[in-house]
């Protein structure tokens, strides 16, 4: 297998989590950073076990051709044009969520993309994590037969104790709760049901604890979909809760259900009044560092091998799901219902 280069673009929280995980796999390393502020160049190459230049001007970095692949960490108001230098430099393309903040600015990184001869991979992990390998495998082997009420939704009090709160609770940076974290609970929740949502109606509100205040944007929402089959699901994102992190899912289908962790399926035979149990991880915590990045890099880089797009997170995959968050938070802003 090629070694694979990679550049960090940004380096913050997110960034200290991708590149032990790019290290990890066994086709790349991390051979530069771009950061806005300077940064030491042997501390880090000793930190991560390899050299490392580091770079304080983006196009310096994007003119070294030993690089082959980036992954932009940045804010997410940056993420366009991050990504549409990458891709104009004929880098391959770790992005970190969300990928825009609003669908004019995706339609230009699509547009670009058009023409760029490069791979992408965005940082929808959670369908790499154990939770979402074991539930999509349940409904892969047609253990809930067809899936007709889908629910995924995310619950995550983002407050002063989480380091991005400083920028997450500006509009610009932010956006809404749907688009900021709820996305990976709207992604996962797409990935289960797998038809083309047709129409959302979307609702939103607000804590009333002095602790959210700060947000210049609602922080609790509500999103009905409408699928192409007929199926109906839906997603709320609240990230002014105070409780633990949880990632709830229930998918309703015509030969059994999903809770979470457990089960029931007529196909199996288990016995419907109660519960059968999954053996999975389920997703609990808001921490980088507990998220399975390492084994969606591994898939990228062999896909990248293999001259392909990566299964489940290329930027067409991505694309699709903040289409449909777009137009719920059009939805909650206009108070009517959207089509797609
Ligand atoms: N997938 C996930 O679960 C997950 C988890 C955490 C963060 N994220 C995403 O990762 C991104 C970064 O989040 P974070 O928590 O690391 O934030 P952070 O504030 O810790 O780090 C962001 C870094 O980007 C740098 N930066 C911003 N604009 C820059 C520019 N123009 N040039 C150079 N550097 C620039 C900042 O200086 C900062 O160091 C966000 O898009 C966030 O949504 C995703």
């Amino acid at each position: 297998m090629k070694q694979y280069n990679v550049g960090i673009i940004g380096f913050g929280w997110v960034a200290t989590a991708h590149i032990p995980a790019i290290n990890a796999s066994n086709s790349a390393r991390v051979t530069a950073i771009y950061s806005s502020r300077p940064q030491n160049a042997a501390e880090l190459s000793a930190q991560y076990g390899g050299p490392i230049k580091t770079y304080t001007d983006l196009d310096a970095m994007l003119a070294d051709k030993s690089i082959d692949a980036v992954s932009i960490c940045s804010y997410p108001d940056k993420h366009p044009e991050h990504f549409i230098k990458a891709a104009k430099a004929g880098k391959h393309i770790i992005i970190e969520k969300p990928l825009a903040m609003s669908p004019k600015e995706l339609d230009a990184m699509e547009k670009v993309l058009k023409d760029a001869n490069v791979k992408t991979c965005v940082c929808f992990e959670c369908r790499y994590s154990s939770q979402f390998q074991v539930t999509k495998s349940v409904i892969d082997r047609g253990l809930l037969g067809k899936i007709h009420y889908g629910e995924v939704d995310y619950y995550h009090g983002i407050g002063p104790w989480y380091g991005q709160f400083r920028w997450n609770t500006e509009k610009k940076s932010g956006g809404s709760s749907l688009l900021t974290a709820g996305c990976h609970a709207l992604d996962a929740l797409l990935l289960c049901m797998e038809s083309e949502v047709t129409e959302v109606t979307s609702y939103d509100t607000r804590s009333q604890s002095k602790i959210f205040k700060p947000y210049e944007y609602t922080t609790t929402s509500v999103t009905i979909l409408k699928f192409k089959n007929g199926a109906i699901g839906k997603c709320s994102a609240v990230v002014d809760c105070l409780q633990p992190y949880y990632f709830h899912t229930h998918l309703v289908g015509s030969e059994g259900s999903l809770l979470d962790d457990k089960f029931h399926s007529m196909k199996l035979g288990t016995n419907k009044a109660k519960w059968s149990q999954l053996s999975m991880k389920m997703l609990d915590s808001g921490d980088v560092s507990d998220h399975p990045y390492q084994s969606q890099f591994q898939a990228f880089f062999e896909a990248l091998d293999a001259g392909k797009e990566m299964a489940l997170t290329s930027f067409a995959d991505a694309a699709r799901s903040h289409r449909v968050i777009y137009a719920a938070d059009k939805s909650a802003r206009t108070n009517k219902t959207v089509k797609l």
